[in-house]
Formats: C-alpha cells, structure tokens, sequence
C-alpha cells in the first residue's frame, strides 16, 4: 500500500499493473452497480445495457482479478470478500474520477458537461420538460433522468450517485442534507369519473375510509404520505390493490379499482375533465412541495449549481400551471406565500 503512495516511484505494484493490463474501467463500473443494486437485472436497466453483457463483464472482471466476486444465495447474490474489498476501492476510485471531471467541466464554463438528476416518481411530470426549458439554455450540457422512489432516491443518495435530486419530502435523520423547497406539489384524492362522490362536496376523509382504497408500494412517498392523512384522523384506508407506479394507479381507478392519493401533476397532460376526476375534498388538496435535495457536504458542479438556480426560477411556471388546472388552488398558494413571509 505505501508504495503505491509513494509518489517518487511512478513503478505501479504488480497487482495494479496486472489489473489495469487486465479490466477495464467500464468492467468496474458495471461492478459498482450491481454490488449497490444487489442484482444483474437492476443493473443492466440502469446501465442501459443487456444482461448477457452485464453477466459477460462480471466474468472478465472475475477472471482479471483471480477470485469470484459475488455468489448465489437462494435467489439473491451476496458480494465475497473480495467483493466487498473491491467495491471499497471502486467507490474511492470513482470518486477521485467523478470530482476530476467535475473540475474538468467547470474549466469547460457551461459549454459541456453533465448533469445527473433522480428525481422521485411524482416529479416525472415536470422534470423532463424543466430540464428541456434548462438545455435550450445550456445546449451543450448532456442530461440524464433517474426516475425512482422515495427509498432508491435516498440509497442513490447515500451512495453518491447523481448531481441533485427532487424530492416529495425531505430526509430527515436518513442521511444529512441540504435542501431547498422550490416547487409545489398537491396532493389529491382521485376517483373514477362516474364515482357518485364526484357529484358531492366537502367529502370527508371517513366516507373515503370505506371506499376500496389504491396505494402505492412500499418505499414511496406518496404511500407514507396517504397513511399519514388518514393516521391524522384515525382513520386506515380499505387497500384493495397496491401498485409501483402512478400511471398504472391512475388505469386502476378508472377500471374502478378503487380511489386514491396522487399528486394533481399526474393529471397534468388530460387536465381535471378527463376519465380520473378530482373529488371535493375537506382538508384536500394537502399542500406539498418539492425539493432540490443533495446531500450535506457534496460538492456541487457548476452545472449542478446552475441548474439549481434554475430550478429555484422555475417555481412560478409550475405554479401558474397548477392553477391553471385547478384555479381554486390560487387562493392557497397565496396563503403559503404569506406563511412563508410570517416564517421570516
Ligand atoms: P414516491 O414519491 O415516488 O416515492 O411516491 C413521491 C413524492 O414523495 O412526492
């Protein structure tokens, strides 16, 4: 070990010299991700690549390094030892590499370079179109979209693996971060259009509570902040169906599945009249907001500083488009914006 620090040796130590001669940087990275992901199928969608490739660079790499790397217990793979030693170093390696680059595109000014958002699954309905406001901007920035629940969001965070991340809700003793509320997301409660509650108003939250009921799976934001409306009464919802994605909870409903909690962005592209009808709720819309979240301590790229900023702009866009789905929500926009002047 010494000796590789020694810098007034630039003779790499035979083990080194036989890996750089013997894997490649890209068999790492294909490592990193299935040691963090814990599965070759997960990794391989990440990566964008085939399983056969996937499972193909693991056994280069394993053959390279002499010992095998992960091993089949049941149906899951656990890393080795040697797997684990290596994940250590890969995660050293990659970072010294990823903060190089990143010092490379600021030299670079805002003509090239990269940003990585992940982004929870609710806030698919707006990032796409903001990153594409933030390339007509920056043209020459490449932008990649992960989009993934609450729990991914904050293990992909622990494990330092994009630039800035958009969040229903801040972590709060998960992990230290740094945030900043920049968008509004309501919550609202969603029923088949031909639903007799459509007809009614200031349906309470018990009529609902007999209704059958769609969640989101566990691990979601959305779900935990269900639950919480109705621990806030006392109250569980009747849970027929559970379902990984709001697309397919909003199909649910309209089969007549059941209702749900979703935010008002899922309905943005067929607007309140289409075949999911907002109910008229006491308590609802719940007022939610996002967050640009990183965590504590990282240090941000200068693309990821300005798109910050521009996130933080953006607010009044999504805002306006809010109301202009729901115009009753101008008036408690409003009312936020003054508890946040009262907060000060
Ligand atoms: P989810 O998060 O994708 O984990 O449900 C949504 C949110 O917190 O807004």
């Amino acid at each position: 070990m010494a000796k590789a620090t020694d810098n007034t040796s630039n003779a790499p130590t035979a083990t080194s010299d036989y890996l750089i001669r013997h894997a490649t940087l890209r068999q790492l990275q294909v490592f990193e991700v299935i040691y963090r992901l814990g599965s070759f199928t997960r990794a391989a969608e990440e990566l964008f690549l085939t399983q056969p490739t996937v499972s193909m660079q693991v056994k280069k790499l394993t053959e390279a390094i002499g010992l095998p790397l992960f091993e089949h217990v049941g149906r899951r793979i656990e890393p080795t030892e040697a797997g684990v030693e290596l994940y250590e170093a890969c995660r050293r390696m990659f970072e010294s590499l990823s903060n190089f680059e990143m010092k490379v595109d600021d030299m670079k000014g805002l003509k090239r370079g990269r940003l990585r958002l992940a982004v929870v699954t609710t806030a698919k309905y707006m990032a796409p179109e903001m990153m594409g406001d933030f390339s007509k901007l920056y043209p020459g920035i490449e932008l990649a979209l992960k989009v993934t629940n609450r729990d991914s969001i904050i293990e992909r965070m622990h494990n330092n693996v994009d630039d800035l991340y958009i969040m229903g809700q801040v972590p709060e003793g998960e992990l230290e971060v740094q945030s900043y509320s920049f968008a509004p997301n309501p919550l609202v409660m969603l029923a088949p259009r031909d639903h007799p509650l459509v007809k009614k108003k200031n349906v309470s939250l018990e009529e609902i509570a007999k209704e059958p009921f769609i969640v989101r799976e566990p691990g979601s934001g959305m779900r935990d902040a269900t639950f919480r409306a109705f621990d806030a009464k006392d109250l569980r919802p009747k849970v027929r169906m559970e379902l990984g994605s709001n697309e397919a909870i909003k199909h649910a409903i309209v089969g007549g599945l059941g209702l749900s909690v979703m935010s008002l962005h899922t309905i943005l592209l067929e607007g309140i009249d289409g075949p999911v009808a907002i109910l008229n709720m006491e308590g609802f819309p719940i007022m939610r907001h996002w967050y640009m979240v990183y965590p504590k301590g990282k240090e941000l790229s200068l693309v990821a500083r300005t798109f910050l900023d521009f996130a933080i702009e953006y607010e009044s866009k999504i805002t306006k488009r809010m109301e202009s789905i729901l115009p009753s929500l101008k008036y408690q926009f409003s009312n936020t914006k003054k508890k946040k002047k009262t907060k000060k």
